[in-house]
């Protein structure tokens, strides 16, 4: 036996036991005639202590060892005269008898502790050192108990885990596809897939009610914090229903994972459902950080034509939010957060600002443009009271300014640290546009994906007024983070070939991509709908991190590369050639 107790585990009550331990070293403290080591495995720390005066040559031996050496310990429980009331086994210390080194290490690249030295690319690099330290450790501990919790509950439910294949045609959910050679298909691809979507619509047709997968998706696109390349949905989809159903079922296991896994109560209140328009207008996002307030106010019908601001009077659209206790933002600051949202990120003209002063003055950007009634009647429709600081942004788009204001609004709740990571606020968003313009193109997009049921008012829009049509579909937003999304689907092959048209594919196109769904509607398709939830952005947001990639095992960085693997890397000529493949020289 290597071990008979972790290094986690023993308390008070063990003392005078004989114990064997195994771990790595962790630090290493030489005070005269003791030397301490601290011993760290999965499940904790333990102090050990050599003494020179009970054993010299054990002394010695722990005066060689090392960081991160793996060794093996004997030794008597003991209490400690000093105790750690930070370490759970704090109470107690191991006067150690035998030593046995069962590893050497190399000094570590940087500390292996929560506080660590090592910077991003490091500690990426050398990620199973980084592994070990107890606060990454805890985000895959949760992650576990996060599975663990969903499986219970979707069996409860009579969901079946089914496993879908890896290696499959193109699915559209709005990104790139990886895609993968074959070798005995020569000039031929799979694609990796965005999500599991049509294949668990089939497994509806399959008849299978209720299914769900925890799994790997894969996206080519422009990563963030809170997205990965390859990133894990949990994917469900159930027969028979209607949204309602879904969105029920699918908040219930959003209170029962809160409540068993992180511990929080959202209590017996349905969630709020917030029409898209909605969320867009007084938000300007489609996933509405709901902790605070500061709601943007539309002054359109206030500010055009009231006054001699030009650029006021042209724009389609003036909107506003105010900012509580910020009036006394200096001229630098107010430049700063102008230049701000001028950054590529917002993509602003300017900014317009109103301080409403302690003392009761008030001074603002476009005073010589406006009569003191109109700056009046903005101050009441903003709310603002003394101290309070109102930002204005104008624009011939009304959409895009008022998502400019959205991230403005998110910027200030961060300076006034309203974003409180213990908090949650949680809805849903229903009600999506069935399509959107693209200009990049030129032709509609699908906002959730073709596969989506228009709502039944809206079908007869499909041929008048497309992008006025308005979709079955729903996301599950948490504190501004799109946690999950999904929708009613089509089962209906005529109707499905008809929103294909809507988005620009040929009659033939549409049959060689999503032929084999269309006829599989052909024979007894029942009608479905379901869900995804990211795992990674629940685990991270139960976490409190700032960005996915701390709870997952090995992540990429920003430019999708693994640094610790050095992926992705160029193919030997032979491999190359085997999958006929020439690489063109990037110009
Ligand atoms: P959607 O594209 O909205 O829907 O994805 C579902 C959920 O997956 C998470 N997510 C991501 N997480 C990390 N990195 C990424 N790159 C990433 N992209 C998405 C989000 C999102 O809400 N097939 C549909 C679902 C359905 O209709 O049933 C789908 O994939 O939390």
């Amino acid at each position: 036996m290597y071990r008979t107790k972790t290094c986690g585990e023993l308390r008070l009550s063990d003392a005078g036991k004989e114990v064997t331990l195994a771990g790595w070293v962790q630090r290493i403290r030489k005070m005269g005639a003791l030397t301490f080591v601290d011993l760290r495995d999965r499940y904790g720390i333990t102090q050990l202590v050599f003494n020179q005066n009970e054993n010299k040559s054990l002394f010695d031996a722990a005066g060689a060892l090392g960081r991160e050496y793996v060794i093996q310990a004997r030794g008597k429980v003991m209490e400690r005269s000093n105790k750690n009331a930070h370490l759970d086994t704090g109470d107690i210390e191991i006067n150690v008898t035998g030593l046995t080194v069962l590893n050497k290490s190399e000094i570590p690249p940087f500390t292996i502790e929560d506080d660590t030295d090592g910077g991003d690319d490091l500690r990426m690099k050398y990620r199973y050192l980084d592994l070990r330290r107890p606060c990454v450790r805890r985000n895959l501990e949760l992650r576990h108990r996060m599975c663990i919790a969903i499986r219970q509950f979707l069996d409860s439910k009579g969901f079946l885990e089914i496993e879908t294949p890896v290696l499959v045609g193109s699915t559209p959910e709005g990104a790139r596809d990886f895609v993968v050679p074959s070798r005995m298909n020569p000039g031929q691809f799979y694609a990796l897939p965005q999500s599991p979507q049509t294949l668990k619509q089939l497994l509806m047709v399959a008849g299978m009610d209720r299914y769900f997968q925890i799994v790997k998706c894969f996206r080519d696109e422009d990563l963030r914090a809170d997205r990965q390349p390859e990133f894990t949905q949990i994917d469900c989809e159930m027969s028979f229903v209607e949204q309602d159903d879904i969105i029920c079922l699918f908040e219930e296991m959003a209170k029962y994972l809160f409540k068993n896994v992180r511990g929080y109560d959202l209590g017996p209140e349905p969630f709020l459902r917030m029409p898209w328009i909605e969320a867009m207008s007084r938000f300007g996002s489609d996933k509405p950080d709901m902790r605070f307030g500061m709601e943007i106010c539309e002054m359109t019908d206030l500010l055009k034509g009231s006054g001699t601001a030009a650029f006021l009077n042209e724009a389609a659209y003036i909107g506003a939010i105010c900012v509580k206790g910020c009036a006394s933002y200096t001229r630098k600051q107010l430049d700063a957060l102008t230049d701000f949202v001028k950054s590529p990120q917002i993509g602003a003209g300017g900014l317009i600002y109103i301080k409403v002063n302690a003392d009761g003055s008030r001074k603002s950007s476009v005073d010589k443009f406006y009569p003191e009634a109109v700056i009046q009647s903005v101050i009441e429709r903003a709310k603002a009271e003394q101290g309070d600081l109102i930002l204005l942004m104008s624009g011939s788009d009304a959409m895009k300014v008022r998502k400019q204001l959205g991230t403005l609004r998110l910027e200030m709740a961060d300076r006034l640290n309203l974003r409180d990571k213990n908090k949650f606020a949680l809805l849903w968003v229903v009600d999506f546009p069935m399509f959107e313009w693209s200009d990049e193109e030129n032709r509609l997009l699908a906002m959730h994906h073709p596969f989506t049921m228009p709502k039944p008012e809206d079908i007869p829009l499909l041929d008048t007024a497309p992008e006025k049509v308005r979709a079955n579909a729903y996301d599950m937003v948490c504190n501004g983070v799109e946690v999950g999304g999904g929708s009613i689907r089509i089962h209906d092959s005529e109707l499905q070939a008809k929103i294909f048209k809507v988005l620009g594919f040929t009659a033939e196109r549409a049959q060689q991509q999503f032929g084999f769904l269309m006829n599989a509607f052909k024979y007894g398709a029942p009608p479905h709908g379901g869900l995804a939830y990211g795992l990674d952005r629940w685990v991270s947001l139960f976490a409190g991190l700032d960005s996915i990639r701390d709870c997952i095992a090995f992540p990429k960085n920003n430019s999708g590369r693994d640094v610790m693997l050095d992926a992705p890397a160029q193919l030997e000529q032979k491999q190359l050639d085997e999958l006929h493949i020439a690489v063109v020289p990037d110009k």
